[in-house]
């Protein structure tokens, strides 16, 4: 189709056809009962038979034999033969499961996350699907609220290199292509900060911490091409992002010229009444579509509204017709008008779903995810040690990660598994229940675990949350892994074991209370389908550790928010001495550990930074100093010593992984552009400020060579 003939259809569609194009509707209560019958939120909503069959997109249904179906059955009833889009949430993974997104951003490998949302495209297009709600953009601080998981991290370079990687992957060149599924980034935007961790809780921070940290990943997201933004059910600035004329027209349409689609999130369309900027459904409508609102996922303000807006005069025709332009637009990218089933193909489904290409994807990537945060002189296993394993986390396919999509975790490979087939033996194991959906905990079995165990040199300590206690609506304050979980450790330690701590999270637990009694630590996150068998290879040493944190670990929940980019204060605590400093009386304020680490079974030395053409380039000598082979994670900071608005005391940049061999010895060099270092001041303008900046290079956002140089007006690559 071209432009002209999607504007002949969108001049002969009536008003409903209109509203109905703009409304999308899940596909549990739109298509389970044969004939269409209304109901529960639907016959709430009054949609007739008729409206029903002339919604424009469907939430949630899966399978090539079941789309294809809807798809034919709908063209057949429609009377513009415009096709449906189907559109779900397929996060990490759709039947290969990947690790969850907070530890791929630990891999700070943007060509393997690229690589491994074309696998998920991959399958989810030959099950027949359009659109995933992915990826998440949303920068994070607070391990409170369960969607850390979802994010790519605290800093927004990595957050928006990973997002941007994760369009491409999924849309490739053009979502038009076979095996290639559109992207809808979200939420847009800063549904990462709401106050005390709270799952929909208001949002609420000043336009500079917005413009700093909060919208950079999802712009980035915009540049690599996705086709679709949600908006986000929070406030920004007391207006919920639903209908934000500030983020959705100024922010992302005239600033970042984005012209696809932009949907709602779940009904949140009608909760402009609970938040208070809409007295009824009408005004609700009215405000959304003036922001440009296309899409009102899961609430029927559109179709019982639009009408009667026109006729008040209140909103125009050409509004609507913008938007519904813009859906027809999206289903034009995707081929849908010649080829409105797509990829959906059972052979396909059959030939690609779960097979051994994309677990072994999986498998990299969550072997580069996790990372090692303690070793003392007991990993990796030689093999011939007696090995026990114990906790929740041994025998359980749950370790896919909140929100998995159609994931397999009875068929998931469990940790003993992985374990055994690694080392050839049998591995005792113990205290392995499973935590119940209610509890955090499982049950206290600390004796019968010594007991069985008693006989090991080493023991893996398979610890976590529940899987379930991570993702949407999942806000916890106490993240204190399970009491009998740290009794364990504790146990196994005082019983003079060598303790191996596999840490299952959605979110940096408080592991500071077992720390010291754990020799090692391996933080596994949600791993997905071939985790079991990534962190063997790592505690075997078949893989040597390389991911580095991309969400600072915090000491206590007291400690929260504690991220690497602070501004710095007034008043920074640089001298113990001095009592009138911004800290804790009992706490420091380090991380336990801090954004960009993570440890190797070898050793690297970086040093040597060199700051050359007015910074133009900055680089250093980065060498393995160990025994192994080994991947480490470059990063580039800089700090903006003095400007017309405070800066964070440090920026990530840039970053480089680099594989090195015992001795070998590499100059990583960066680009410092003027882009690096300019930020938004005070009036909201992108500029560059003359004068002296620290320029950092590490192998964490701790551990840095610094070199202070004066950048003069006209420099700047
Ligand atoms: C979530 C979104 C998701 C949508 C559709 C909402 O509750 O916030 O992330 O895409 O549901 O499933």
């Amino acid at each position: 189709m071209d432009r002209e003939q999607l504007l002949e259809l969108v001049k002969d569609m009536t008003l409903e056809e209109k509203a109905m194009q703009m409304t999308q509707l899940a596909s549990d209560v739109l298509y389970h009962l044969e004939p269409l019958k209304l109901t529960g939120p639907l016959r709430e909503w009054r949609f007739s038979d008729e409206q029903l069959r002339e919604t424009g997109s469907v939430l949630g249904p899966l399978g090539a034999s079941y789309l294809k179906k809807l798809q034919k059955d709908y063209l057949n009833n429609s009377r513009q033969k415009i096709p449906l889009l189907f559109m779900t949430d397929v996060i990490h993974g759709y039947v290969t499961i990947t690790p969850i997104p907070l530890a791929q951003g630990c891999t700070f490998d943007p060509e393997l996350v690229k690589e491994a949302a074309s696998a998920v495209a991959r399958e989810a297009a030959a099950s027949g699907l359009h659109v995933t709600f992915s990826p998440m953009a949303d920068l994070v601080r607070d391990p409170r609220w369960g969607r850390v998981m979802e994010s790519y991290g605290e800093d927004p370079v990595l957050n928006g290199a990973l997002a941007a990687a994760t369009v491409r992957g999924y849309q490739g060149e053009d979502p038009k292509e076979r095996g290639k599924i559109a992207s809808c980034v979200k939420h847009f935007a800063a549904y990462g900060q709401p106050e005390g961790g709270r799952e929909y809780n208001t949002v609420d921070m000043s336009r500079g911490v917005l413009l700093d940290f909060y919208l950079p990943a999802y712009r980035e997201a915009v540049r690599a091409g996705a086709a679709m933004v949600m908006s986000s059910f929070n406030t920004v600035e007391r207006i919920p992002a639903t209908c934000s004329k500030f983020l959705l027209r100024r922010i992302l349409r005239e600033k970042w010229g984005f012209d696809g689609v932009v949907i709602s999130d779940y009904s949140a369309v009608e909760e402009l009444m609970n938040h208070s900027v809409a007295c009824d459904e009408l005004e609700a409508g009215e405000k959304c579509i003036h922001a440009g609102m296309d899409i009102e996922m899961m609430s029927g303000v559109y179709v019982k509204t639009l009408e009667q807006l026109l006729e008040q005069g209140k909103i125009t025709m050409q509004e609507i017709d913008e938007g519904v332009m813009r859906i027809l637009e999206l289903k034009n990218r995707l081929g849908l008008f010649e080829n409105p089933c797509k990829d959906a193909d059972e052979q396909e489904e059959s030939r690609l779903l779960y097979c051994e290409e994309h677990l072994e994807i999986a498998r990299r990537l969550a072997r580069e995810g996790m990372v090692l945060l303690k070793n003392e002189n007991v990993l990796p296993l030689t093999g011939t040690e007696r090995i026990g394993l114990a906790g929740p986390f041994s025998c359980t396919g749950n370790i896919l990660g909140g929100w998995h999509c159609n994931g397999k975790p009875e068929e998931t490979k469990t940790l003993k598994e992985a374990l055994e087939e690694a080392c050839g033996t049998g591995v005792a194991s113990a205290m392995t229940k499973h935590f119940s959906y209610e509890n955090a905990d499982v049950p206290d079995e600390v004796e019968e675990a010594l007991d069985r165990l008693k006989d090991c040199d080493v023991c893996i300590a398979a610890v976590g949350e529940p899987e379930w206690h991570t993702g949407e609506a999942c806000s916890r304050t106490d993240l204190r892994i399970g009491a009998h979980q740290e009794k364990l450790i504790h146990a196994l330690k005082a019983a003079g074991k060598k303790v191996v701590a596999v840490v299952f999270s959605g979110r940096p637990l408080e592991i500071a209370p077992v720390l010291e009694d754990c020799d090692a630590v391996l933080q596994a996150w949600f791993p997905g389908s071939a985790g079991a068998d990534a962190a063997a290879d790592i505690l075997f040493g078949k893989y040597n550790p390389s991911g580095h944190l991309s969400m600072s670990f915090q000491r206590s929940v007291g400690q929260i928010p504690v991220y690497y980019n602070a501004y710095n204060t007034g008043r920074p605590m640089t001298d113990e001495t001095n009592h009138y400093t911004s800290h804790y009386l009992d706490c420091p304020n380090s991380p336990l550990f801090p954004f960009g680490f993570g440890l190797s079974y070898t050793t690297f030395s970086c040093e040597g930074l060199e700051v050359s053409g007015d910074a133009a380039k900055a680089s250093a000598r980065i060498k393995n100093t160990g025994e192994r082979d080994g991947e480490t994670v470059v990063q580039l900071y800089i700090r903006d010593v003095s400007a017309s608005v405070v800066r964070p005391v440090m920026e990530l940049k840039a970053f480089r992984r680099v594989s090195l061999k015992p001795g070998e010895e590499v100059q990583v060099e960066f680009s410092v552009t003027k882009d690096m270092l300019s930020f938004y001041n005070e009036e909201e303008t992108w500029v560059w400020e003359p004068g002296e900046f620290d320029i950092m290079i590490g192998l964490d956002s701790v551990h840095v060579e610094k070199k202070r140089i004066f950048v003069p007006s006209e420099a700047g690559g």
